[in-house]
């Protein structure tokens, strides 16, 4: 199965390069800085006692080939709508996509673009972020992929995927509910991202301060509460070990986009916070905890890059 990874970032060097070192046929989607990078230094993965070097086989946008069997798409939200372009030469009719960006709008525009059939639902579950010098740090023993068609269906053609995503070095989970996983996924991370954002800190911190615990219960009931309306309910078992992540005295627990704000990063505002507040809007959710996130988030990524203002008085 000819494999085309879309970026080569935290996530998808990660999981591109196990497939790699599993001698899957993977090949790069990359931009020429990151081509640069990946040439003179090669792909690697460190952290967690691991200090691996792979030579990836690149191309740029304009020099695809042939359509690939899968394509795993791992860019973040600044480069998603451009991605999307820069993949298309490597859609074919048997073509499969597997998204792994946090939200859903990856879906929405994939299918816009190439069809129902040609797009999978998918999950990362890892802790992974580039270094300074580009290779890729792992920060957590966790790596998952979890995919599958997003009407539950185990078909040929997804069973083929997963048996070539299989058995390369991290775990995979072939879902037949993955939008439901989708949906828990966006819920939590955009409840974390909200507990720091607003409460100015990291979990632990948020709870300690009177008030906080409170914080924390009322956005994971707000993006529950859009969940549901969107007709995926989050499991209350899953629900219950989110209050207790959320809540919990001590931890040192943040989001990468809270970390990425702090560090004056552009943040995924719209992925992660503005699309969940649109759709709540659409199904008369209410949702104030998490439109004050957006707000601070957008005001924050349209600040980057500008002169920090000093008022005179
Ligand atoms: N990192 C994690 O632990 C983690 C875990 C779960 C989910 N996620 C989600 O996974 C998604 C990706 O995150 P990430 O951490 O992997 O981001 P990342 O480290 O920033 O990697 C994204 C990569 O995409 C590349 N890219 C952007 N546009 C491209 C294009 N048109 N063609 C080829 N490459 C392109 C960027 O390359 P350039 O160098 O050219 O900019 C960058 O290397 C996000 O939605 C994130 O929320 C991340």
């Amino acid at each position: 199965m000819r494999i085309l990874v879309v970026g080569a970032g935290a996530t998808g060097g990660y999981f591109g390069g196990r497939l790699l070192q599993a001698g899957r046929d993977v090949t790069f989607l990359v931009r020429p800085n990151r081509a640069r990078v990946l040439r003179e230094r090669g792909l690697r993965i460190a952290g967690l006692g691991e200090q691996t070097v792979l030579e990836p086989a690149l191309v740029l946008a304009g020099e695809i080939e042939g359509p690939y069997d899968l394509i795993l798409l791992t860019v973040k939200e600044s480069g998603l709508a451009a991605a999307v372009e820069d993949l298309a030469p490597a859609v074919g009719p048997g073509t499969l996509i597997v998204p792994i960006l946090n939200g859903m709008r990856q879906v929405d525009l994939l299918v816009d673009r190439f069809g129902e059939d040609a797009v999978l639902g998918g999950i990362a579950y890892v802790m992974t972020t580039l270094d300074d010098f580009g290779d890729v740090q792992r920060l957590a023993p966790m790596h998952r992929l979890a995919y599958g068609r997003r009407d539950g269906v185990l078909d040929d053609r997804v069973r083929a995927v997963h048996e070539t995503l299989s058995d390369a070095g991290f775990d995979t989970v072939l879902s037949d509910r993955i939008l439901g996983a989708m949906w828990s996924k966006w819920t939590f991370i955009s409840s974390l991202g909200a507990v720091n954002v607003l409460g100015g800190g990291s979990v632990g911190e948020v709870a300690a301060a009177a008030g906080g615990k409170a914080l924390a219960e009322a956005v994971l009931g707000e993006g529950a509460a859009v969940a549901a309306a969107a007709g995926h309910p989050v499991p209350e078992a899953e629900i219950d070990g989110y209050r207790t992540m959320l809540t919990k005295d001590g931890s040192p627990d943040t989001s990468s986009l809270f970390r990425d704000l702090n560090a004056g990063l552009p943040v995924e505002a719209e992925q992660i916070f503005g699309d969940l507040v649109a759709r709540a809007e659409g199904y008369g959710v209410p949702v104030p905890l998490l439109s004050a996130a957006t707000v601070r988030l957008r005001v924050h990524n349209a600040n980057i890059g500008k002169p920090v203002a000093v008022n005179p008085t």
